[in-house]
């Protein structure tokens, strides 16, 4: 909630002062009741309108990475009340994932309230790329990671060209560990890609979305972007 000449002000309709005047002169109603109570607190949802016309109104943006745990959906809110992403960072602003980690993915997930920044990073066309390790099922070789590499068949559509490499063979548990970096987005694209070289995905972590990592955070854990690394966004996507 922030107070009500604050989100004027913020618009770019006037000033802060301005609005303090308009909204003592009680040209200002929120939701179809006038005010002209100046410290009244309002939420971006609230529908403004000044001199009789509706407010456009602009928020600050914010910028989170979460390092995601498993068993957490990435959506607002779940119809089967499991946990969500949105129950980990305190944030009374409207944000939302950027893109989107299964239930049982961990790792590196945004959050921010910036869509233009979201269009750019989800965009295929941006190639923002993702890195993850899965653990697959059965020893992967050289052959199976030229063809991640060229492409993957999912549902009739060849996947872009992506980077692949093993990191880890075990052969006693019969699992590799498998570096998998993709510019795409598609709906459970690393699971379909492995599966579709016939190693089933065991656990999956996104380890970086274009540069970031979730070092130095704990599953569960959360940080703020800094400015420079919310421009760094910006200039990878419009690369
Ligand atoms: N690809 C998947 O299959 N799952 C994810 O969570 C992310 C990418």
């Amino acid at each position: 909630m922030e107070r009500l000449q604050k989100v004027i002000a913020q618009s770019g309709f006037c000033s802060r002062r301005k609005a303090e005047k308009l909204i003592l002169e009680g040209k200002v109603c929120v939701n179809g009741t006038k005010i002209t109570q100046l410290g009244t607190k309002v939420s971006y949802d609230d529908v403004i309108l000044v001199n009789g016309k509706l407010l456009e109104k602009k928020e600050d943006k914010v910028y989170y990475l979460l390092n995601k745990p498993r068993g957490v959906v990435t959506t607002s809110s779940d119809e089967h009340q499991r946990k969500t992403v949105l129950d980990f960072i305190p944030e009374e602003k409207r944000i939302y994932p950027v893109g989107r980690l299964d239930y049982d993915t961990t790792g590196v997930l945004l959050l921010t309230n910036d869509g233009e920044l979201t269009n750019l990073l989800i965009h295929p066309r941006n190639h923002v790329e993702k890195t993850y390790i899965a653990k697959v099922e059965g020893l992967v070789s050289k052959i199976d990671i030229e063809n991640l590499c060229k492409g993957i068949f999912i549902d009739g559509k060849k996947t872009a060209r992506a980077k692949a490499r093993i990191k880890k063979i075990d052969k006693k548990s019969n699992t590799t560990l498998v570096e998998l970096t993709i510019c795409e987005g598609r709906n459970h694209q690393v699971k379909k890609m492995l599966e579709g070289i016939n190693h089933p995905v065991i656990k999956l972590k996104r380890e970086k979305f274009s540069f970031l990592t979730a070092a130095g955070l704990k599953s569960g854990e959360y940080r703020r972007l800094t400015v420079k690394e919310v421009k760094k966004l910006y200039s990878e996507a419009q690369k």
